[in-house]
């Protein structure tokens, strides 16, 4: 029926922490299966801010899979699928510099993989059904975020009282341990700002299947290059962001408020394969 349809369907993604879902309105859970296996959970669709919103909790909810476990083709499939066109991806990271300590809000613009296991791509290669040409797709990823959400996301930090770090980059570590000091300061003094471990292949899979991604990263602890303690725990990571938690869900929301109206962006995202036969039906 019209109604549910109405009920399945979301115009903004959110990939982030159990946290979030409980708080949409009229809340319903939809199971999505994809070409490309199980996400890492249940949809969550309600409504937040006038706005049409499918929650994906990352890392499942109780948090039971590693950032090397999850099946980030899936997730983001399972998105678009219901109607999904902006994707808001808040993560935790840890600063590569002193200025960026615990609490800091950064919004990258560039980003780094040093991931070194996992499937980056829908464009595997593989012949088509018909036998014909296999999907070869190379997809513009010079700027991996997009930029109306970034300066959304910024606008309502800064409307939160909070001061944002406006670009920066994001290195991607395949984890699920944390950086040595020697690889963290060779992050460091690569210039990259901040660390973390499910930024790629997020965000390329989000651009490959033309949906705008913009990152919202967290810093929960000053790396171990950049600190002279006895390194990052994962106790550290886990509190912080606890004390962070509500503060990074007003930011969200607002910006899933302020995103540009689906049909009206101008931003590349959307036309990153312009013109090119992807070789797959997108969702
Ligand atoms: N996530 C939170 N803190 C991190 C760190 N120091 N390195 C990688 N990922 C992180």
């Amino acid at each position: 029926s019209a109604e549910t349809a109405a009920e399945t369907y979301a115009e903004i993604g959110v990939i982030g922490g159990s946290g979030f879902y409980s708080f949409l309105d009229d809340v319903r859970e939809v199971a999505v299966t994809t070409p490309y296996g199980s996400p890492s959970d249940s949809l969550f669709l309600g409504e937040l801010a006038g706005r049409r919103v499918a929650f994906l909790p990352r890392h499942g909810r109780g948090h039971h899979l590693p950032p090397h476990r999850i099946n980030y083709r899936a997730n983001l499939w399972a998105l678009r699928s219901v109607g999904v066109r902006q994707v808001m991806g808040p993560c935790a990271v840890g600063g590569l510099r002193q200025e960026y300590g615990p609490g800091t809000l950064l919004v990258p613009d560039q980003l780094v993989d040093r991931t070194k296991a996992r499937v980056g791509t829908y464009f595997d290669g593989e012949p088509l059904p018909d036998g014909t040409v296999p999907n070869v797709v190379h997809t513009t990823f010079a700027d991996p975020y997009c930029p109306e959400g970034r300066a959304v996301a910024l606008a309502a930090a800064r409307g939160r009282g909070w001061e944002p770090v406006d670009g920066g980059t994001m290195v991607v570590i395949e984890g699920p341990r944390f950086s040595t000091r020697a690889e963290s300061r060779w992050h460091a003094s690569m210039g990259w700002s901040v660390v973390g471990m499910t930024g790629h292949p997020e965000a390329p899979l989000a651009r490959e299947l033309g949906l705008c991604y913009t990152s919202m990263a967290l810093v929960t602890d000053l790396d171990a290059g950049a600190e002279t303690g006895e390194g990052v725990s994962h106790t550290e990571v886990l509190r912080v962001f606890g004390e962070n938690i509500g503060r990074l869900r007003e930011v969200l929301f607002d910006a899933v408020g302020a995103l540009p109206k689906t049909e009206g962006r101008a931003c590349l995202c959307t036309r990153a394969n312009e013109g090119w036969d992807l070789g797959i039906e997108l969702p």
